[in-house]
């Protein structure tokens, strides 16, 4: 049965006006990595509470969130308020299927994110199982700005750690950003410039993708990817693409 527990906030770090990440020291139990649990707290008398992916992996302490503050939302505008020693009820078990074990033998896995849809892959990628698993790991990060690219020390770290088996590539929408892809992950699947900036061939024999985040994303995404002829992994229909919609 699911139950909460009280955490206390140890850091609250403000990376933009909209854009912040919670630091939570919580006895919360067990996850396993690309999982989410559910933050809340009391506000007028009522538990709001709202899912949110695990960006540490299993083990590790503090729990670290990263968080988008809705326009008008009711949770993240009073998560980005609290400082540390405030408390945050955490949920526990954990909860979902976006996890390694729901994904078919592979060679290439390529992890799509958009926003705060980056950390489960951050999650998964600090464990040894995608290592063991996968020939070679491409993470695609897609932002508006240049100020919402964070956590780059964990990107560089996988880098230094795993050589060419990690391809990391950044698309920034609204502004030029030397290094980023200027645009959005479908059109530059369906015009074969992903994969002639990363050099990583896509193919129904070897490619896997997980997509996380904005819906749109994932939408437009998954019809890019069918029409070249992947399909969507169910479990009794095992296929290409594994998908986590964020709203
Ligand atoms: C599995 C899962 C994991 C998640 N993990 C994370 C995470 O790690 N980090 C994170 O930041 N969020 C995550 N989310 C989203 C999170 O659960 C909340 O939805 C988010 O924080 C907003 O909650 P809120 O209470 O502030 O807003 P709410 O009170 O729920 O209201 C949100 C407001 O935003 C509006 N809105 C909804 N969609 C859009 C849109 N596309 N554009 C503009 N406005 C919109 C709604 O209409 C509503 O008015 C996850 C969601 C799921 C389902
Ligand atoms: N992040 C969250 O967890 C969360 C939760 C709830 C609500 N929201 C809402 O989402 C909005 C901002 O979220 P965000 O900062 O994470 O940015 P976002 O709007 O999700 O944009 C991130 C990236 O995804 C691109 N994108 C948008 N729609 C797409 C589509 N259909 N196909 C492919 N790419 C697409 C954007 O490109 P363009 O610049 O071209 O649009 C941008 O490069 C806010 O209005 C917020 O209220 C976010």
């Amino acid at each position: 049965m699911a139950q909460w527990v009280e955490g206390t906030i140890i850091a609250n770090e403000r990376w933009s006006e909209n854009l912040f990440s919670l630091k939570v020291e919580a006895e919360a139990g067990d996850f396993i990595a690309g999982q989410f649990t559910s933050l809340a707290l009391d506000i007028d008398g009522e538990r709001v509470a709202r899912p949110y992916s695990y960006l540490t992996s299993p083990g590790q302490q503090p729990l670290e969130f990263f968080l988008y503050r809705a326009i008008g939302g009711a949770l993240s505008n009073a998560l980005i308020e609290k400082r540390p020693g405030d408390k945050v009820w955490i949920k526990t078990p954990a909860n979902g299927f976006f996890v390694l074990r729901e994904i078919p033998p592979c060679e290439d896995m390529w992890m799509f994110a958009t926003g705060t849809g980056i950390s489960p892959y951050f999650s998964i990628l600090n464990i040894d199982e995608p290592w063991q698993r996968f020939k070679r790991i491409v993470l695609v990060h897609a932002v508006r700005l240049k100020i919402d690219l964070r956590y780059r020390e964990i990107v560089d770290a996988l880098r230094e750690k795993y050589g060419e088996r990690f391809v990391f590539q950044a698309f920034v929408s609204r502004e030029e950003v030397s290094g980023a892809i200027r645009g959005r992950i479908p059109g530059a699947i369906e015009d074969g410039e992903l994969e002639r900036r990363t050099g990583i061939a896509m193919s129904p024999d070897q490619s896997h993708f997980m997509l996380c985040g904005n819906p749109g994303m994932v939408k437009d995404t998954t019809e890019a990817l069918r029409a070249r002829g992947f399909t969507k992994n169910r479990r009794r229909t095992p296929g290409h693409i594994t998908i986590e919609n964020y709203w």
